[in-house]
Order: C-alpha cells, then sequence, then structure tokens
C-alpha cells in the first residue's frame, strides 16, 4: 500500500515503488539510463518529484508498446528538466510516439492476418504452400520468412506519413 512521505511533493524510493508497481531496482535502473532523476537528501537517500510517478507511468507504457528504451529516453529528454511538464508537454511528447505505435499495432495485425496462411518460411506444411509457395520458391529471396516479412513491411509503410 502507497503512503505519503514525510515531505508530500518529494517521494523516497519505497513511495515511488509502492505507488508505481515499478520495483526500486527497475527505479535504479532507469536513473541510471536517465530516464527518470532524483534528489540526494543529506544522508545520500534518493528523493523522487512527484512527477515521476507519470514518467514511469509512460516508460512502463512504451515499453508494452515495444517501444525501445533508447527511444522512451529521447522522448522524455523532450520534456523540460527544470519545470514540471505540462499538458501540452506531453501532448507533444504522446505525438512522438503515435506514429511508432500505429506502426506496431499495423505490423501486429499484419502477422496476426498471416498467421493461419502460408508465411513463406519453407516448411511447406501449410496446404496453402503449394499454391503460394510452390517447391519453396520464397527461398530464392534468402533466410526467413518471407510472406510475413513482406506483410510486415507494408503494413510499417502504410502507416509512414
Ligand atoms: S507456411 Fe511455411 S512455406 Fe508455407
Amino acid at each position: 500500500m502507497f503512503k505519503s512521505s514525510v515531505v508530500e511533493s518529494e517521494l523516497a524510493i519505497g513511495d515511488v515503488a509502492g505507488r508505481s508497481g515499478v520495483a526500486p531496482s527497475a527505479i535504479r535502473f532507469y536513473e541510471a539510463q536517465g530516464l527518470i532523476a532524483a534528489q540526494r537528501t543529506s544522508g545520500n537517500q534518493r528523493r523522487y518529484d512527484r512527477a515521476v510517478l507519470r514518467r514511469l507511468a509512460l516508460i512502463q507504457a512504451g515499453r508494452a508498446a515495444g517501444i525501445p528504451l533508447e527511444q522512451i529516453g529521447d522522448a522524455l529528454d523532450t520534456l523540460p528538466a527544470g519545470r514540471k511538464p505540462t499538458r501540452r508537454d506531453w501532448e507533444r511528447f504522446s505525438r512522438a510516439w503515435r506514429k511508432d505505435i500505429d506502426r506496431r499495432i499495423a505490423t501486429l495485425q499484419a502477422i496476426r492476418d498471416r498467421m493461419t496462411t502460408c508465411i513463406g518460411c519453407g516448411c511447406l506444411s501449410i496446404d496453402k504452400c503449394e499454391l503460394l509457395n510452390p517447391d519453396d520458391e520464397a527461398a530464392a529471396a534468402g533466410p526467413g520468412a518471407h510472406y510475413l516479412e513482406r506483410e510486415s513491411r507494408r503494413a510499417r509503410n502504410a502507416t509512414k506519413v
């Protein structure tokens, strides 16, 4: 259960972990990666501004959406360091991710839709393989499931503006 720290606007790492659901080790890792920042008390304990909870939620959301941590960090870097982000800041931030998330959704849908038919992987085990990949013609393109990759590329390109 989350409890407020002594100083309401600043949270100890246990408070942040309790409220965000992110393990203290992960919080320290994100701090080491520069995704979040902490102040130190005279006793060298971490204290986080309450706004760190929103950053952590977005880091978790980004990771769940498959966005690489480096890219999440790039987006977070656009937020102001010296003041709390405004709604406008967050809107600008979310625009940076929207296209990438749309591309990922399109790719996942393309993969899902292609799973029941021949993907050009060379197995020749589906009834449609004979029609779509006779004698494993797809092997001429090199290693990989070519039809699946082609659909994924198409989906990504379709979402590019
Ligand atoms: S599904 Fe593997 S070659 Fe068709």
